[in-house]
């Protein structure tokens, strides 16, 4: 078969290149990224936040900081895999935001590969460094991405090989075959690399078999599709196999030393996104200002679809007062942190599991749902189980009204919150028993 087929070109030449001066002595820290998921933001997880762009940003200085040779790498899955207008905002400014930490790579990973091809070609488009994406009839074909990247840094050839197992290809039949391809692609470059590099979208809980098969070529096999991030890499027959984790909650690290052809040292770290890196507060701003847009798409889309839904339904939308007031449905979840005992009483009431037995009778989708979730089909409510599982079930605000500004003011300003409670029962109950609200089963 010709070479050509699989590498480029332009890749054979710089490697005959790089041939010419063999016994290569020097150092370099190969940093990742990968399964962003659309997360641009950290989690906001109470004590130990993590993950973050503007993190991210700021531990790349960091990094950049120490000096030496550094390469930039995000395994993929940037995307959310969410094909909708504001999810694509998100990505691109993702990808812009990318460019600015000066990366050198980006691999596509199932969720990016998913989408439209002429919604890759706008991430492709926005960014300012090359992609992988090869592996993929589609990254190949309709994209023309390559299966192979090769870059000199810090004295040594670093070569990055992406990789994708035939179950994401679409395709079992196909296994033994793409993985074939994989090791003709590896066994090319290895004479030329000081340091080769397979990203793979493969079952995170059983990359050994292709780690075995890849033994004694590769240095490092980078997991992504929602792997836990590995602290130690495993060592499968002098392959590392090694993870991020998801949703950018960590960046990884691979430190390969060599003196003249020999690897005197080779290292996976892990660096947990935590409180010990600040924001940086240009990539913040950015990422609040793309959320904000996000979200204004997102509620658009959503009121699309509640139109239609009423439409559907053969209601006319009546919007209640205060439904375009700015205040949204934040969630019980929200309320947790600082109402914990209405909480905890509200958790294990009738009201917290009216929804279940309709998801499991299958009646979800009917008007029974209109008594069991919060906000039913008003604008920014409940639209169904699959679009806002985040309402389902009597929450604090199906009785209390909408919580956002509340939420955001700390709890100071309570304009929005529902002055009467208690007159919310009649809209499900024709005649509700006087209970104290928040633990119903305790007063039975
Ligand atoms: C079924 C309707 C209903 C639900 C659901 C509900 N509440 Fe209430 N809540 C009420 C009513 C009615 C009152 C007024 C009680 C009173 O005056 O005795 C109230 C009062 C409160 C108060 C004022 C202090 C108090 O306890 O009287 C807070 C705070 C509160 N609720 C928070 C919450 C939170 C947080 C949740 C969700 C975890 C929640 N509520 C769920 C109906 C509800
Ligand atoms: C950041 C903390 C915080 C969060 C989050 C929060 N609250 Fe409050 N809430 C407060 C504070 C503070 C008060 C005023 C307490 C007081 O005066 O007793 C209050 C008061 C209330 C009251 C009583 C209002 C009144 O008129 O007296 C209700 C009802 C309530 N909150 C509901 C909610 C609901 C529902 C949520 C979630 C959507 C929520 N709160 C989230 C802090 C919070
Ligand atoms: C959004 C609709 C909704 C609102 C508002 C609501 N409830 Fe309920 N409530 C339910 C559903 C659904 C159940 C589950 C049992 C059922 O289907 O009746 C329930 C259960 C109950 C029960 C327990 C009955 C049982 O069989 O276990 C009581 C008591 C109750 N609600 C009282 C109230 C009171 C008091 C209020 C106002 C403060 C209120 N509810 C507001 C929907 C609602």
């Amino acid at each position: 078969m010709r070479p050509s087929h699989f590498l480029p070109l332009a890749l054979l030449i710089s490697l005959l290149f790089f041939a010419a001066c063999k016994e290569r002595s020097g150092r370099v820290r190969i940093v990742f990224s990968a399964d962003t998921w659309g997360e641009l933001e950290d989690c906001g997880c109470g004590s130990q936040p993590s993950g973050g762009l503007a993190r991210r940003a700021n531990a790349l200085f960091r990094l950049r900081g120490a000096g030496g040779a550094l390469l930039l790498v995000d395994g993929g899955n940037i995307h959310s895999g969410l094909d909708t207008e504001g999810a694509l905002r998100l990505s691109r400014e993702t990808v812009s935001l990318m460019g600015l930490m000066r990366y050198d790579l980006a691999v596509l990973g199932p969720r990016d590969a998913g989408l439209k091809s002429g919604t890759v070609r706008q991430l492709l488009a926005d960014a300012a460094f090359p992609w992988l994406g090869g592996s993929w009839r589609k990254g190949r074909q309709a994209l023309g991405l390559d299966s192979a990247w090769v870059k000199e840094a810090g004295g040594l050839v670093v070569g990055v090989l992406d990789h994708v197992d035939a179950e994401y290809a679409g395709n079992r039949k196909i296994a033994g075959h793409v993985e074939d391809r994989l090791l003709e692609r590896v066994r090319m470059l290895r004479p030329y690399c000081d340091v080769l590099v397979v990203v793979a979208a493969v079952d995170p809980r059983a990359p050994e078999p292709l780690a075995r098969r890849l033994a004694g070529q590769v240095d490092l096999l980078l997991v992504t599709g929602g792997a836990t991030a590995t602290t130690e890499a495993q060592d499968v027959g002098g392959v590392l196999v090694a993870s991020v984790g998801e949703k950018g909650g960590a960046l990884g690290q691979l430190e390969v030393e060599v003196e003249r052809g020999r690897q005197r040292l080779r290292r996976w770290s892990l660096l947990p996104l935590d409180g010990a890196f600040r924001e940086d507060s240009l990539v913040a701003d950015r990422v609040m200002r793309a959320k904000d847009v996000e979200r204004a798409y997102e509620s658009l889309r959503r009121e699309q679809a509640r139109q239609q839904k009423l439409r559907e339904l053969g209601l006319k939308a009546v919007d209640l007062p205060g439904e375009d007031a700015g205040a949204r449905y934040a969630g019980a979840s929200t309320c947790l942190a600082c109402h914990g005992d209405q909480y905890d009483a509200w958790r294990t009431s009738a009201h917290a599991s009216a929804f279940a037995p309709l998801l499991r009778e299958g009646r979800d989708g009917d008007f029974a749902a209109r008594r069991a979730v919060t906000g039913w089909m008003e604008k920014g409510g409940w639209l169904s189980h699959a679009e806002t599982p985040e309402l389902d079930g009597v929450q604090c605000e199906a009785c209390h009204g909408r919580g956002s500004r509340h939420v955001k003011s700390g709890g100071r300003l309570v304009d929005d919150l529902a002055p009467d409670p208690a007159a919310a029962c009649l809209r499900c109950h024709p005649a509700p028993a006087p209970v104290e609200p928040h633990g119903l089963e305790a007063q039975k």
